[in-house]
């Protein structure tokens, strides 16, 4: 049994590595471990003193302590440590799809999300939220019973995201239709506009509720490879069960890393906040000059943002073309199934940022 590429980690794994300007990173410019350091004197003697066996199997309690305190009525119990969100999705998935169980997932959408299922032999319908802002199509896609609804907001890669309320009612959309209801909220934590961050999915109404996140996104810390899962107690034992097969325990060196960044979380947060929004800002205004072949619905949030271009190249072309021809890496839209669109990272230092709009534009001139 195969599974079919992960298109996205596979045009970005090409190219990342020699590639001037890349504008495919999702995550915020990376902090160093000096600057965790700095956040807490006495982290470099634990970091040398630690004693490299493996680590406790759900996390150590003092990370979970700290991650519990983000959700509110949450306890140290209620989390579970993973590699990342991306092993937090891979185990909650083969936790709760079985073959021939309908599941809903938002789209277009991170193909982690909707693909592990469809392997698993699940019946996918994709829900485009874009087309869909009085939830109608939903309602339908949520009228038979469905074993799971996956949520990714904010979206990679439009970053829209849902309110408080529309998530709350997708909640009890799904709770009605008998499902799990996971959200994926790796690039939640920092909003533009007002930056009202609405609440975590746990913190709604509801009984069967489940949050996948890490530290990968705007905390800016891929490399701690530190994510978690924040569920109801048969879902956390039945993702351990799997985790005994996959990776046994979290990192010890990482979980001491990522227990001072959570506990230092507004200080990270406001240093990512600042690039966030001087990036944010440099992006609209460069849509906004170049409207006659960019449409940009504005990003609300997260670190991502979908544009639609016009030109006459299809996505793959556009970004195999920019690579050669001006050292940019985008994610073409073929990525999520989409064509006449790209996806930019915008996390990255502001200069490259910057570079790499003027060359996309540039580039988008002379095909047009
Ligand atoms: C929506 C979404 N979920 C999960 C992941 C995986 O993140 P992590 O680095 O925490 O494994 C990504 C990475 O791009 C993502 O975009």
């Amino acid at each position: 049994m195969t599974i079919p590429t992960f298109l996205v980690e596979r045009w970005i794994g090409k190219y990342e590595w020699t590639i001037p300007y890349d504008l495919a990173e999702t995550g915020v410019f990376p902090l160093k471990v000096e600057e965790l350091y700095a956040m807490d004197p006495a982290l470099p003697e634990r970091i040398a003193a630690c004693q490299l066996d493996y680590g406790v199997n759900p996390g150590r309690t003092e990370l979970r302590a700290a991650i519990a305190e983000m959700y509110p009525g949450k306890s140290a119990a209620d989390v579970l440590i993973t590699h990342g969100a991306i092993e937090a999705n891979w185990l909650l998935m083969h936790a709760l799809v079985n073959p021939g169980d309908r599941v809903v997932c938002t789209w277009p959408v991170y193909q982690q999300l909707w693909q592990i299922a469809a392997y698993l032999g699940a019946d996918i319908r994709k829900w485009d939220f874009r087309h869909d802002a009085d939830f109608i199509n939903i309602r339908k896609l949520l009228e038979k019973p469905t074993k799971l609804l996956i949520i990714n907001s904010p979206n990679n890669p439009t970053g829209v995201a849902f309110t408080r309320e529309q998530l709350q009612t997708l909640v009890e959309l799904g709770e009605k239709s008998g499902a799990w209801i996971i959200c994926d909220e790796v690039y939640r934590g920092i909003a533009y506009d007002d930056n009202t961050v609405p609440p975590p999915l746990t913190a709604l109404q509801g009984t069967r509720t489940i949050t996948s996140m890490s530290l990968s996104k705007v905390f800016g810390l891929p490399g701690l490879r530190t994510g978690w899962i924040v569920a109801p107690p048969e879902v956390r034992e039945a993702c351990l069960r799997f985790r005994d097969y996959v990776s046994i325990s979290p990192p010890k060196i990482s979980d001491l890393l990522a227990e001072v960044a959570i506990r230092n979380r507004n200080k990270v947060l406001e240093r990512n906040r600042r690039l966030l929004l001087r990036n944010h800002r440099l992006l609209t205004e460069w849509a906004a000059t170049h409207r006659a072949f960019i449409k940009l619905e504005t990003p609300q949030a997260g670190t991502t943002a979908f544009p639609k271009y016009l030109a006459t190249v299809d996505s793959e072309t556009l970004g195999r073309r920019l690579v050669e021809e001006k050292g940019v890496l985008i994610v073409p839209g073929f990525c999520f199934e989409t064509e006449n669109n790209f996806r930019i990272g915008y996390g990255c230092a502001t200069e490259f940022l910057q570079a790499g709009l003027e060359r996309i534009a540039e580039f988008l001139q002379a095909v047009l």
